[in-house]
């Protein structure tokens, strides 16, 4: 499919970003996720891959955090916060260990400094990672968006760490010249 393709798409069927379909697609090979699965979505605004976890699986718990507010999204429980402030947030707390799966599509601010951007990204995502790996439940699922960069492989090892089987994925969905890169663990 054309890549502006997929923006029409996603206005068709009402989702808030085109990234839905990296994520449909993701889950989509994993093919491991149940319908009543508790779910914490990073980076979460302007809310589409929370949408499409909510569309997708039903009877899901969704958690969604972003520094940038989001419109509500029935179903979702949306808190407006760093993911540095993640354990001061309540109800996400209480659920520790419980988490089925995590998505993060969290991304920073580019500055277009290259060594610096890439720097942002790793560190985000280590703190990602971390998270993740307390969040979730033993055989918990993260599926974390990334960069192709010179950091991409100490990123891998970092979760290899926490992770019992770590998997690259660069859906069709993503514009090849952007970079972004997923990666998938199972803990
Ligand atoms: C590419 S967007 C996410 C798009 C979303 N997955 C969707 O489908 O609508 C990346 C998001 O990461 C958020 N972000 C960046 N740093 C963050 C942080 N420290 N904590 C929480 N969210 C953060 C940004 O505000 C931005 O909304």
């Amino acid at each position: 499919m054309h890549l502006d393709s997929w923006a029409q798409k996603a206005k068709q069927m009402g989702y808030r970003s085109r990234a839905v379909f990296k994520l449909e697609e993701i889950l989509h090979t994993i093919k491991k996720i149940k319908n009543n699965s508790i779910v914490l979505d990073l980076g979460a605004a302007p809310g589409g891959w929370s949408q499409f976890v909510k569309k997708k699986y039903p009877n899901s718990r969704v958690y969604s955090i972003d520094i940038l507010d989001m419109q509500p999204i029935d179903g979702v429980s949306f808190f407006m916060d760093s993911i540095e402030n993640i354990s001061n947030i309540e109800p996400i707390w209480k659920l520790k260990g419980d988490f089925d799966l995590v998505i993060s599509d969290i991304a920073p601010n580019l500055t277009g400094i290259n060594a610096v951007d890439s720097e942002n990204i790793f560190e985000l995502n280590k703190l990602t990672i971390e998270v993740a790996s307390s969040f979730l439940k033993t055989g918990g699922y993260l599926v974390i968006k990334t960069f192709q960069n010179s950091m991409l492989k100490s990123l891998r090892k970092d979760m290899e760490l926490s992770f019992k089987i770590v998997q690259t994925y660069k859906p069709a969905a993503s514009k090849k010249q952007s970079g972004e890169i997923y990666l998938y663990g199972e803990m």
